[in-house]
């Protein structure tokens, strides 16, 4: 969603688009605008990337001072320009763009249709605008029908209206993200930041049940019933740049190469010169009382919460990592002494909300590792930690995920002091190698072989991905990334596992990475003799220094010498690039894979 309400005389269309533009990676099945110019608005709206729709715009370019636009990620009916927001109502009258699912449409669309509305669209979106439409027509005014149409939605949402004859735009939200964006002359709002980073900076987050009314020198928000509520205007420290591709063909070629920078960030003022952990957030003895850690996420979050896991286990505090969407059905026992962390990097993945709001409503206490200030799992939680990575704008997750493990490091360095009372003897070598590890991913993508390898890793049966410790992780997460963005297959599997089943399948077409961290790597080793002897081509990524590792693979990836958690890290920095230049050899859509939202917001 993005919306715009602009001083008359305005024109809006192209901050409409560019707003759209930016928030792409959300969704890019279809898109489309309304926009208001004097007392008529025009739809505009194309099945496809924004690209079919600047197309169409330039047919047809409906100019005006307020409007609104929609990318949609299909949950309700194919992609079609039928089914691309915005929905309108019988007159025509009612536009309206919407994330999220109406549980009850079925219902609502009933009632309407019996009440002699007609449909024309598949979605869920479209009882909307004829729920408004059916109580403007009983008498009411735009704002109590757009009330009393939000009312009689069940589901999780956030709505953005506007309707003909009347100057605001209308908006609401109950469980998707909305934000509404101050600028000098003109208001904005939102479903994310970066839509309008290059605008303003000054924002205000709209939170579950706030209705608002946006005009272009002023906004009001208030309850379902009216009342006003205050959501305080804040200034975010992104840079419209962050958001910008910067010269780099992709955004997640950009992404991987902040990392040094993102790293940087998320330890900055964390770790002290005598190398302590200094979370501002969590002074010493907050997490005495903890006797479990529970770890919530979806996707490459939960990958970063299984390293958490890994971390935790080493310091013995006992962890288990639970995928949100499964949480949600089959929820974990807690306990008083249960800590809740949920790893998100929008901090608005609707099945990692859902299960941080039953481990909450079990008793637990609950906090959120998130790059998004403001966001719903940062306000839901007891507690944040925030990553500080910066937009990302990738589907594919690649700094957040470092920063993501790098200050779960941190987190569970205090957790573990406060539980055991003592500081571990490996400690002070995991803080220096975080310390240095900016400098080292720096290292290891000046250095990195992965672009000239790439076209050996082409058109391959499958590619399979192992390790040991947090090379595990390591392992599911370069997997992932290399199905999401290669559409190749790519399974990622715990080294000593692979002989248990997986090894059916290697064959002298299948490639093996194998991550190795300096810990047990001789085990792994072991596993790579295992493929090797079925004929695979086996690629390692290892610290420069070890030959032997070197002389046992085919090819090579190297990383400087540092702690084994941190030796995780590079070895997947090495992975993202090798995922990156396979994808860009076979021509896909790198920044905006087939099929996937960067943000999901639905269950
Ligand atoms: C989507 C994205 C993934 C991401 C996951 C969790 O599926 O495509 O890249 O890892 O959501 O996102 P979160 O914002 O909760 O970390």
């Amino acid at each position: 969603i993005t919306a715009c309400a602009a001083p008359a005389e305005n024109d809006v269309l192209d901050t409409l688009v560019d707003g759209l533009r930016n928030l792409e990676y959300r969704g890019y099945d279809s898109s489309g605008v309304a926009v208001r110019n004097g007392e008529h608005v025009t739809v505009v709206k194309r099945e496809g990337e924004i690209d079919a729709l600047a197309d169409a715009l330039q047919g047809v370019r409906p100019s005006g001072a307020v409007g609104i636009g929609h990318t949609r990620w299909s949950t309700h009916g194919a992609p079609t320009d039928a089914n691309a927001h915005p929905h309108t109502d019988c007159s025509g009258e009612v536009s309206v763009v919407h994330n999220g699912i109406v549980e009850n449409y079925t219902a609502l669309r009933g009632e309407l249709i019996e009440r002699g509305h007609t449909f024309t669209s598949e979605t869920d979106t479209e009882v909307v605008p004829h729920l408004v439409e059916m109580y403007r027509e009983q008498g009411l005014s735009t704002e109590d029908a757009f009330r009393r149409a939000i009312g009689r939605l069940d589901g999780r949402f956030a709505v953005a209206m506007v309707v003909e004859g009347e100057d605001d735009v209308f908006a609401a939200r109950d469980g998707s993200p909305l934000v509404v964006g101050v600028g000098e002359d003109r208001r904005f709002l939102a479903s994310d930041v970066p839509s309008f980073l290059e605008h303003t900076d000054r924002v205000a987050f709209l939170e579950d049940g706030d209705v608002v009314r946006l005009a272009a020198d002023h906004h009001e928000v208030t309850d379902l019933d009216g009342n006003p509520v205050d959501r305080p205007v804040q200034t975010v420290d992104w840079q419209p740049e962050d958001a910008q591709r910067g010269g780099f063909d992709h955004y997640m070629l950009k992404e991987i190469n902040e990392q040094p920078a993102a790293l940087d960030r998320a330890i900055k003022g964390r770790i002290t010169d005598d190398k302590d952990v200094h979370l501002e957030e969590f002074p010493p003895g907050t997490f005495e009382d903890v006797g479990v850690v529970h770890l919530l996420a979806c996707g490459t979050s939960y990958h970063a919460a299984l390293y958490a896991q890994q971390i935790l286990a080493d310091r013995g505090i006992p962890a288990q990592v639970f995928s949100a969407g499964e949480y949600t059905t089959t929820p974990a026992p807690v306990t008083d002494d249960t800590l809740v962390v949920a790893v998100t990097q929008s901090g608005e993945t609707a099945d990692t909300l859902s299960s941080i709001r039953i481990a909450a409503d079990r008793g637990a206490r609950t906090l959120a590792v998130t790059n998004v200030i403001g966001s719903t799992a940062a306000r839901v939680c007891d507690d944040a930690l925030f990553i500080r990575a910066g937009p990302e704008i990738g589907v594919a997750a690649t700094k957040t995920f470092s920063s993501q493990v790098a200050v779960l490091a941190l987190l569970a360095e205090r957790i573990a002091e406060d539980v055991t009372g003592a500081v571990d003897p490996d400690r002070e070598a995991l803080l220096a190698a975080l310390t240095e590890l900016p400098g080292h991913v720096e290292q290891t993508l000046n250095q990195s072989s992965a672009e000239a390898l790439a076209t050996q890793f082409i058109n391959r049966d499958e590619q399979f991905f192992i390790g040991r410790g947090v090379g595990y992780p390591v392992a599911l997460e370069s997997a992932l990334k290399f199905k999401e963005i290669t559409y190749e297959h790519a399974e990622g599997f715990a080294a000593g596992e692979l002989k248990h089943g997986p090894l059916a399948l290697v064959t002298s077409d299948t490639t093996v990475f194998a991550v190795f961290t300096g810990r047990h790597d001789e085990k792994t080793l072991k596993n790579v003799e295992e493929v090797r002897s079925r004929g695979a081509p086996v690629v390692a990524i290892a610290a420069g220094t070890d030959h032997e590792i070197a002389e046992a693979a085919d090819e090579f990836l190297s990383i400087p010498e540092t702690h084994p958690v941190a030796a995780g890290l590079l070895a997947n920095v090495q992975l993202q690039l090798v995922s990156y230049r396979v994808a860009d050899l076979l021509g896909r859509s790198i920044d905006k894979p087939r099929n996937l939202a960067k943000s999901v917001t639905v269950e």
